[in-house]
């Protein structure tokens, strides 16, 4: 039997050079045909037609260029130190030469600074920088850097609004690191797509991209991205470079951190943390500020993981009565794990949340969304609904299954040694936990009711009841 594709020799076919490509408005995806739907992201007339990068420089031939895929050299790839220790773990040991970064946060959160103090710092430990920014001018750059006391002498400054600017001045001075703030603003006069579009901001990436590969440079870019956590050129962008990193914070109380999201180069989840202060973003470890002290009904500590290491949060609840529908809202948790656990907790320790409103936030502005502090969840609620704190220098760990059984957690050395850290004493956790660490007592359950025994029965472990 011939198949539909032995039909037609091979010899027959036809090989012509493509110069054009596809993308979709709505979200990057790219192809190598027009479509009415995108595939990807299912919007409708979003795809338009552009200009290959390759064409767009006016390169129609091109040089195969063909090598053994083995006899590289396999050592780990030149890293430069960024100056910011924290930074350096985040990165996966460094800042990896001619690697391309994205630096995604929204407006106001400190892009601007960190790419400045990075630079800086990455200059005083040997590394020139070039900054290019479409955004502020010479003098407001160069006085933030005075103001702020940064060493920038060797950091050099250029105006970042037209790509073959940019990428002339980046060939030019040859910087080891060039930030271009933000990609956003980087247009290109000659691509004939629309400026500030998915396809221009893709476009300029492309050969920033090609830039840091062909000469060597590290290249950071500035992305804003909306309320919604979208990068402007929806993902996009993801996809081209080598790193995410995202900046987010709370702007209220200064605390800031980038994590690693994608990196080719390193883990993904390590954290750094910043205070933005009057003199710019200094590195803090955060335990002090993601909690409160002493115990209070209605607050547990949690221990959820970033990367590698583990944080000691406080999750606060409020549980209240009401009329009329009640209300279910949270700040920095995830709403649909929160009402799951408050729903277990009403089967299982007989709490009679279903008609109360329910509140639920975490210390300090930060986002939690590690399943395993559920059982933290669990316990600020049963504690608001009972008004009965935790037991003093507790803290918790588990993921909650809808029957309330407890479900291991990845990480315990790293969450126990957090807990410790943080002065506990003691970790509610899943029944196959141990430490080895003293100081701090694991405390294993194995069902919900079982760790949150302290609540219905205050004389077991001495809770602390609120003074009435
Ligand atoms: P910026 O780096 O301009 O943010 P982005 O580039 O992400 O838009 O930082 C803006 C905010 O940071 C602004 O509200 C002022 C604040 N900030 C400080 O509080 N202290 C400082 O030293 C600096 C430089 C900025
Ligand atoms: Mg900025």
């Amino acid at each position: 039997m011939t198949s539909p594709c032995q039909s037609r020799p091979l010899a027959s076919v036809k090989v012509t050079k493509r110069s054009v490509r596809f993308v979709c408005g709505g979200c990057g995806h790219v192809a190598s045909q027009w479509a009415g739907r995108c595939p990807d992201c299912g919007a409708w007339g979003e795809i338009r037609e552009e200009q290959t990068p390759f064409a767009a420089s006016g390169r129609s031939g091109g040089r195969a260029v063909v090598q053994p895929l083995l006899g590289v050299n396999h050592a780990d790839p030149a890293r430069l130190a960024t100056g910011m220790p924290d930074l350096d773990r985040v990165l996966g040991g460094g800042l990896v030469a001619g690697s391309v970064v994205l630096l995604a946060g929204p407006p106001g959160i400190g892009k601007s600074t960190l790419l400045l103090q990075w630079l800086s710092a990455m200059a005083a430990a040997g590394s020139s920088g070039l900054l290019v920014s479409g955004e502020e001018s010479r003098a407001q750059v160069g006085g933030r850097a005075s103001r702020l006391g940064l060493a920038a002498d060797a950091v050099s400054f250029a105006p970042g609004r037209d790509l073959h600017d940019v990428l002339a001045s980046a060939r030019v001075s040859n910087p080891a690191v060039l930030a271009v703030d933000s990609i956003q603003t980087v247009r290109d006069t000659d691509a004939g797509t629309q400026h500030g579009g998915v396809a221009q901001v893709r476009g300029c990436t492309d050969a920033l991209v090609e830039l840091a590969k062909t000469e060597d440079i590290a290249v950071l870019l500035a992305g804003h991205v909306t309320k919604d956590g979208d990068l402007a050129g929806p993902r996009a962008l993801e996809h081209a470079v080598d790193v995410v990193l995202t900046f987010e914070g709370d702007p209220r109380s200064g605390l800031r951190v980038v994590t690693g999201g994608k990196n080719r180069f390193g883990t993904e989840g390590e954290a750094a943390w910043f205070q933005m202060g009057a003199n710019g973003l200094s590195p803090i470890d955060p335990s002090e500020l993601l909690r409160s002290k002493g115990v209070h009904p209605g607050a547990a500590l949690a221990l959820p993981l970033a990367g590698r290491r583990a944080l000691a949060v406080e999750v606060q609840a409020l549980v209240g009565a009401g009329d009329g529908p009640p209300r279910r809202q949270v700040t920095g948790l995830e709403l649909r794990r929160f009402q799951q656990v408050a729903a277990v907790l009403d089967r299982a320790m007989g709490t009679p949340s279903g008609r109360c409103e329910l509140f639920g936030a975490v210390a300090g502005g930060i986002k939690v969304d590690d399943p395993a502090a559920d059982l933290a969840i669990a316990a600020a609620l049963v504690s608001a609904a009972t008004d009965v704190a935790p037991p003093d220098g507790a803290a918790f760990v588990g993921e909650i299954a809808l029957t309330g059984q407890i479900r291991p957690a990845p990480g315990m050395e790293q969450r126990i040694a957090a807990a410790r850290a943080a002065g506990c004493t003691s970790v509610y956790a899943p029944s196959d936990s141990t430490t080895a660490l003293t100081g701090v007592r694991v405390v294993q359950a194995t069902h919900v009711a079982e760790a949150l025994g302290w609540a219905l029965s205050p004389a077991g472990t001495a809770p602390h009841r609120r003074a009435s």
